[in-house]
């Protein structure tokens, strides 16, 4: 996947935890968190099953492509963590859970 390589990294924070981790500019936000050792929710990665999820408590998201951040599963304030990015330097969102990995783990590609 090309990235753009302008955008600031953003810096990814899980409300109520003392967990951060960074998110390049187009690397999906639920990449990203298994990139740094939390596993979130998810199962398809495409902006369908709704599982990843979660509230935008501070800060912008920015599609990766041309795919919806939403779907019919989210409300108001929920974007999907497999199809956002962060849009500036600081995002801190509210997955459904979140657990910490013994090792980070690259997810497989699309
Ligand atoms: S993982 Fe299925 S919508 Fe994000």
């Amino acid at each position: 996947m090309n990235r753009p390589l302008s955008a600031p990294v953003g810096i990814v924070r899980l409300e109520g935890t003392d967990i951060q981790f960074p998110c390049a500019p187009g690397q999906p936000v639920l990449e990203a968190a298994f990139s740094a050792g939390i596993a979130l929710p998810y199962a398809c990665r495409r902006g369908i099953c709704g599982l990843c999820a979660a509230q935008v408590m501070q800060g912008e998201v920015t599609p990766i492509d041309s795919l919806p951040m939403t779907n019919a599963r989210c409300d108001a304030t929920q974007v999907l963590l497999c199809r956002c990015s962060p849009a500036g330097q600081s995002l801190t969102v509210r997955p459904a859970t979140w657990e910490r990995q013994q090792q980070a783990r690259q997810l497989p590609p699309l």
